[in-house]
């Protein structure tokens, strides 16, 4: 601990260990955005509802405005920069833009950062109805969704299950 109630939070940034100081209460979206400079993960709501600020956590779908810094110790986060190589993301980028799926993009980073992980669990390419599911917590103000979901079926039929290099857009 040191002064002030800040501590040390050592854990896994986009592959890199980070030792992040963590103030009291300070959530992991405070760590990244604030201590580890990747504003790539937006703030909204501060509340879970709006799904923003999705990034993975050990792997799966988390919103980092709801866990406490302190909480992630030994846990590895992968952000929207840490999907710069993601073949899947590369695609649903593709087919977003093509869809007219970005508009003001405050949204998008962790729509992209949620259906790479749909796309990395599933065997299957989602129908819409599945991609509508799955985003149930992603809140875009500006699309009306109908491009978000549009795009993200074409992407899974482009990159889910398949060898996605030799899959031409
Ligand atoms: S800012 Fe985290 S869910 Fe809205
Ligand atoms: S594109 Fe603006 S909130 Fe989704």
């Amino acid at each position: 601990m040191t002064g002030g109630g800040v501590a040390p939070v050592d854990l896994t940034v986009n592959g890199e260990p980070l030792t992040l100081l963590a103030g009291p209460g300070a959530t992991l979206l405070d760590l990244l955005r604030s201590r580890a400079q990747l504003t790539g993960s937006k703030q909204g709501c501060n509340s879970g509802v709006c799904g923003v600020c999705t990034v993975l956590v050990d792997g799966k779908t988390a919103r980092a405005c709801l866990m406490l810094a302190a909480d992630c110790a030994g846990r590895t986060v992968v952000t929207i920069e840490g999907l710069d190589d993601d073949p899947h993301a590369a695609v649903l980028g593709e087919e977003m833009a093509k869809a007219g799926a970005v508009q003001c993009g405050y949204c998008t980073p962790g729509i992209v950062v949620a259906l790479t992980d749909l796309f990395r669990r599933t065997a299957v390419p989602p129908d819409a109805a599945a991609v509508r599911h799955w985003l149930g917590g992603n809140i875009c103000r500006c699309t009306g969704y109908v491009s978000i979901v549009e795009a993200a079926v074409r992407a899974g039929q482009r990159s889910v299950g398949a060898d996605i290099e030799a899959r031409a857009p």
